[in-house]
């Protein structure tokens, strides 16, 4: 019986956000259509675009482009003036080349060559419009240098195509990074299907019927206070099949059920179908069982190469994952209340064949939604111990016997006081693991604060085992290579 919730893509954001910025769609887009723009504007198009011709111009000469896109970049796009001219003109201004990428590029192939491109016929027409007197004033013929000189056509082509590389390189190198994590996972089914193992399509989830005709049960593979667990098999394929156990704890188990089907995502074990009349669940086998078998698993001989701290500190981090999931899921923000201590919380997580964890009993998630002030009580009994959260203990003292209607409530940060204490036994007593405890243990301390408000947050804490696995990975492979 555990609750749980989920979390936006993220992913998980997530997931680590990643380094890099993700452009959605409609951001993607607009830098395609800047990069296009560009190319379109590019010295190597311009030279390739009839009436367009190479002049030598000095700085503070304006520039000008005929094809109306071009302006998108240089920004100011010039009506026609002249009545008789059905051409439109665009300039660029000074400020464009001081602050546009393009224009600086631009610029710097000025300063090395002494030459820009430029539409003659745009020029005359514009010059013509506006009547601009100082530039009539200053013939090309009369300033410095060489006023009109030609360049072969292949100079102007290999200089584009150093500006078009150059700006290919900068621009295309900052628009598109890849996410380091996609925000949906499209090899995931819609929801009401499912596909396990090397399945090719989705299935839609077995019914009462599919459930009594299809599915063979074998044996019991476990058992807790709401169901009895057996390994069966549908299809040839191995499957979990779960059984109320006692009517009285319908609620839950009809509970567990909503919060499966709402809650499929790569946190939460697959569903494959239910029979509420028969009161069964059926999900995906994982032959490694719960969280609680990890020490035996990984004292395997035949998992010795993953029973590290690195693989350690993954579990660890795929844990706390989950509990970020819950917190920011679908169904809003979901408290993992059936985890009164150590073996019952990690009873609630299967380990899967590839070492990875997923929430697998969500009979009990309540919901905390601060706006309407809805806090949870996980069970209606008293606690003890120091793993559960303090604000989980009766605060009375024991003069007065406790009294489930005086009992204050609580949120989800107890979820993050149970943090350290899961994360420590899965980094278990392996070579490096206390290393890994040390730098974990100001985010721990920080878990365990007496304040609920003033603990960490599960995406705090994670971002905080990624930046240790990073650090300690560095200083691992930089001795490494000092020691070859
Ligand atoms: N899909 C599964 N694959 C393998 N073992 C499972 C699976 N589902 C449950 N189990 C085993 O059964 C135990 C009890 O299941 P659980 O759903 O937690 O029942 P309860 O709700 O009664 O606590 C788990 O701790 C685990 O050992
Ligand atoms: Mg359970």
């Amino acid at each position: 019986m555990v609750p749980a919730h989920s979390g936006t893509a993220r992913p998980r954001a997530p997931p680590g956000a990643g380094k890099g910025a993700f452009l959605p769609g409609a951001a993607r887009a607009a830098a395609i259509a800047a990069a296009a723009a560009a190319l379109v504007e590019s010295p190597l198009l311009v030279n390739v675009v009839p009436f367009v011709r190479l002049r030598h111009l000095r700085d503070s000469e304006p520039v000008f482009i005929k094809d109306k896109r071009s302006c998108l970049l240089c920004g100011e796009w010039t009506g026609n003036k002249d009545p008789g001219d059905h051409t439109r003109n665009c300039c660029r201004s000074p400020e464009f080349f001081q602050t546009s990428l393009w224009g600086q590029l631009e610029h710097s192939l000025t300063q090395v060559s002494g030459w820009r491109p430029e539409l003659g016929e745009g020029r005359r027409s514009w010059k013509a419009a506006t009547g601009d007197a100082s530039m009539e004033k200053r013939p090309l013929e009369k300033r410095k240098g060489p006023s009109h000189r030609e360049v072969p056509p292949v100079v102007g082509l290999l200089l584009g195509l150093a500006l078009m590389n150059a700006l290919l390189y900068l621009c295309l190198h900052r628009f598109f990074i890849s996410p380091q994590r996609p925000a949906l996972d499209p090899s995931r089914c819609p929801y009401g299907y499912f596909r396990v193992g090397q399945m090719k399509n989705c299935s839609p989830w077995l019914s009462c019927e599919e459930l009594r005709t299809e599915v063979r049960q074998l044996k019991r593979v476990g058992e807790g206070a709401v169901k009895r667990v057996f390994l069966s098999e549908w299809k040839e394929r191995k499957v979990a099949l779960s059984r109320l156990t006692r009517l009285e704890m319908k609620d839950d188990f009809l509970h567990g059920l909503q919060m499966l089907k709402s809650l499929q995502s790569r946190y939460v074990v697959t569903l494959l179908g239910f029979c509420e009349d028969d009161n069964t669940i059926l999900t995906e086998y994982h032959p490694l069982g719960s969280l609680s078998n990890l020490e035996e698993t990984l004292n395997l001989s035949k998992y010795q190469q993953v029973n590290t701290w690195q693989h350690r500190l993954q579990l660890a981090m795929e844990y706390v994952s989950i509990i970020d999931y819950l917190h920011h899921s679908p169904l809003g923000t979901r408290v993992m209340c059936d985890s009164s201590d150590l073996p019952k919380t990690l009873s609630q997580y299967l380990l899967t064949s590839n070492f990875s964890i997923v929430a697998n009993d969500l009979d009990a998630l309540p919901l905390v939604n601060r706006s309407s002030r809805t806090f949870v009580k996980c069970g209606h009994r008293e606690l003890h111990g120091d793993f559960v959260a303090p604000e989980q203990l009766w605060p009375y003292g024991e003069d007065r016997p406790f009294q489930d209607e005086f009992m204050p409530s609580y949120d989800e940060k107890i979820d993050i006081w149970k943090i350290p204490d899961v994360s420590s036994f899965l980094l278990g007593h392996v070579e490096g693991s206390d290393m890994v405890r040390f730098h974990l243990f100001d985010i721990h301390k920080a878990c365990k604060n007496q304040i609920p408000e003033e603990r960490p947050t599960a995406r705090e804490v994670l971002d905080t085992y990624q930046k240790v696995l990073n650090s300690l990975r560095d200083t691992v492979m930089s001795q490494t290579r000092e020691m070859l």
